[in-house]
C-alpha cells in the first residue's frame, strides 16, 4: 500500500509545547525550575520562550520511551523526509544511536565487520554489546595522511570468511568527507541476510543534493545514526536514527534504545528537531545546493593559495573512495611548514576563526546551512596571510606507515571488564591493552581494547608523540603510560621476580 504524503508544514511536538504553555498550564512536575521562576538567572541568559520549553513527558507531550502521539508523529515526519520506514528522535547525541544500533544486532561474542577508522562511539558499541570486530582495512591517502573509504572487495573478502557476521558497519561519509560505495555494499551484504548499519553522523544534509555522497536509505542501508545538530540544523546531541527494511526487529531496536537514552529527554532539543525536519522538509534541497556551491566557491580560492592543497575530486582516484563531500573543506598545510595544529592555533589567537578540525597535516572547514561568503572570504584572506608569512617547505619529511592491525587477543568487552593496570607505554610490547588509543591523522584506532600491543604501535605512537599529534583514549592523558590486562603484568612480573632469584 502507499505510505500516505505526510504534511511537512507540521511540528506536531513543538506545537504540543508550544499549547502547554499558552494554556498557562501550573507545573507540579520536573523540571523543578518552573519555567523559569525557580532560577531567574538562567530565565535571563536563555529567554522565557526557551525555558518555557523545557519540560518533560506527559500526556500531550508524550513519552520517548514509548511514543504514542506528539513525538510519534513528529518521528514519521522525519522518516518519511528522509525515506526510512520508521525514525527514532535522540537527545543522547549519535553517540546513542551507534551503541544501539550495535548492541540491537549483536549479542555477546557476534561478529561485526567495519572498517578500522571508526568512531570511537563505536568501539563503546561493541564494548558494551560485546561483539567480536573483524575490521577491515582502509585505504591511507598518502598526501593527506588520513584513512579513506573501505573497498567493496575488502567487504567481500571479509564477508566470505565470516559469513556468520550479524552486520557491516560503515561510516557515510567519514569524517573528512570521503564515503564508500554503499548500495553496492548494501546488495552484497544483503546477499548474505546480513543488515548493513550507518554511522552518518556527517550525512544528515546528503539526501538534499544529488552532487554529494548517496545517503544511507537512498543507498538501501537498514539502519542509519544520523547528526542533525551537525549539519542539519537542529541543537547539539539532537539527532535521528533511522531504519528500514525487515532484517532489524524495530521491538528489539527500541528497547535497546531505551538503555541508551535518557528517560528524561530534553523539549528544547526535541523541538529542534522537529523545527529542523521542517526547514529541510520545505527548503533544504535550495539550503544545501546554496551550501554546495559556497564550499566550491571558497575550496577554489583557497586552492590558488601557494602552499595549501584542498581536497577535491581527485581524491576519488583512491580506492575505496567512491564519493567526496565538498562542503568538508580539507585544507592540506603541510606545505608551509605548520602542521594542522598550528594553523588552528593562529587561526583561532589572531582571526578569531575556529576551524572544525586540525591534525597534523591539515585543517576542516566545515560549510554549512549557516555559512555566507562573507564569512567564508574572511577565512580566506586569513588563510592567504598566514600563507605569505611562511617559507614554504614541507617540515613533514615522510609519511609514517600505520602499523598492521594488532592481533585480536580478547574482546574488547573482556579487556575492558578484566584486571587492569598501568605499564609504561615504552614496556608494553607483548602486552594486552585495556585501552584504545585513537591519533588524528590518520582518525585510525592505533590499538584497541583487547589487542596485543606491538613495538611497531609503541614506535608509531613515539613517532606521533614528537608530532605533536593529538593523541586520544588513555586514563594517562600525557599517554607515558597504557592500561593493560593485569594476568599478564603479573606473570610478567613473576617471571622477573624468578629471574632475580635465581641470579
Ligand atoms: C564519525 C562520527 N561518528 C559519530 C560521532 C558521534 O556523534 P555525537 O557527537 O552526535 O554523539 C561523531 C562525532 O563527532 C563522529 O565524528
Amino acid at each position: 500500500m502507499p505510505k500516505k504524503i505526510l504534511n511537512q508544514n507540521q511540528t506536531p511536538l513543538y506545537s504540543a509545547i508550544i499549547n502547554y504553555t499558552a494554556e498557562g498550564t501550573i507545573p507540579f512536575h520536573v523540571p523543578g525550575h518552573k519555567q523559569g521562576r525557580g532560577n531567574k538567572e538562567l530565565t535571563d541568559i536563555l529567554g522565557q520562550n526557551c525555558i518555557n520549553m523545557d519540560l518533560t513527558c506527559m500526556e500531550d507531550l508524550d513519552n520517548i520511551c514509548n511514543p504514542v502521539s506528539a513525538i510519534k508523529e513528529a518521528e514519521e515526519l522525519a522518516a518519511q523526509l528522509y525515506g526510512a520506514d520508521k525514525a527514532y528522535f535522540l537527545v543522547n547525541g549519535t553517540t546513542s544511536g551507534i551503541q544501539a544500533m550495535i548492541m540491537s544486532v549483536c549479542e555477546p561474542g557476534d561478529k561485526i565487520i567495519l572498517p578500522r577508522n571508526v568512531h570511537k562511539s563505536a568501539i563503546g558499541g561493541i564494548i558494551l554489546s560485546g561483539a567480536k570486530p573483524v575490521y577491515v582495512h582502509t585505504e591511507i591517502n598518502e598526501q593527506f595522511g588520513i584513512a579513506m573509504g573501505v573497498k567493496t572487495e575488502d567487504i567481500a573478502a571479509a564477508l566470505e570468511s565470516n559469513p556468520d557476521a550479524k552486520a557491516v558497519f560503515l561510516m557515510n561519509p567519514i569524517y573528512y568527507g570521503i564515503a564508500s560505495n554503499l548500495k553496492e555494499i548494501v546488495s552484497l551484504a544483503h546477499s548474505y541476510n546480513i543488515p548493513v548499519i550507518v554511522d552518518e553522523a556527517h550525512g544528515a544534509h546528503l539526501v538534499f543534493d544529488e552532487r554529494l555522497p548517496q545517503s544511507s536509505m537512498e543507498a538501501g542501508a537498514d539502519l542509519a545514526a544520523s547528526s542533525t545538530h551537525k549539519l542539519g540544523g537542529s541543537l547539539t546531541q539532537s539527532s535521528l536514527l533511522l531504519l528500514q527494511g525487515s532484517l532489524i526487529n524495530p521491538q528489539k531496536l527500541k528497547a535497546t534504545l531505551n538503555l541508551t537514552q535518557t528517560t528524561s529527554p530534553s523539549y528544547i532539543l526535541l523541538a529542534s528537531l522537529d523545527i529542523a525536519r521542517k526547514q529541510l522538509a520545505l527548503k533544504g534541497q535550495q539550503m544545501i545546493e546554496d551550501t554546495y556551491e559556497l564550499a566550491i566557491w571558497a575550496g577554489e580560492r583557497i586552492k590558488k593559495i601557494e602552499g595549501v592543497q584542498v581536497m577535491d575530486e581527485e581524491v576519488l582516484n583512491y580506492q575505496g573512495s567512491y564519493a567526496y563531500d565538498p562542503t568538508k573543506i580539507v585544507i592540506n598545510v603541510r606545505d608551509l611548514g605548520l602542521s594542522g595544529y598550528d594553523v588552528e592555533k593562529i587561526l583561532r589567537k589572531k582571526y578569531h576563526i575556529q576551524v572544525e578540525l586540525s591534525d597534523l597535516f591539515n585543517i576542516i572547514i566545515l560549510v554549512s546551512l549557516g555559512d555566507n561568503k562573507e564569512t567564508l572570504s574572511i577565512l580566506i584572506d586569513a588563510l592567504a596571510e598566514i600563507a605569505k608569512g611562511q617559507k614554504l617547505h614541507n617540515v613533514f619529511k615522510y609519511f609514517v606507515p600505520l602499523p598492521a592491525i594488532p592481533e585480536s587477543v580478547i574482546s574488547p568487552r573482556d579487556a575492558f571488564y578484566a584486571e587492569t593496570g598501568p605499564v609504561p607505554l615504552c614496556e608494553a610490547e607483548g602486552e594486552i591493552s585495556a585501552e584504545m588509543i585513537m591519533a588524528y591523522p590518520p582518525g585510525i584506532p592505533i590499538i584497541c581494547p583487547g589487542e596485543r600491543i606491538t613495538q611497531d604501535v609503541i614506535d608509531y605512537v613515539n613517532i606521533l608523540k614528537k608530532e605533536t599529534a593529538e593523541l586520544q583514549g588513555t586514563e594517562d592523558p600525557d599517554m607515558v603510560n597504557i592500561k593493560v590486562l593485569k594476568n599478564r603484568l603479573v606473570l610478567v612480573q613473576n617471571e622477573e621476580k624468578l629471574n632475580q632469584e635465581a641470579i
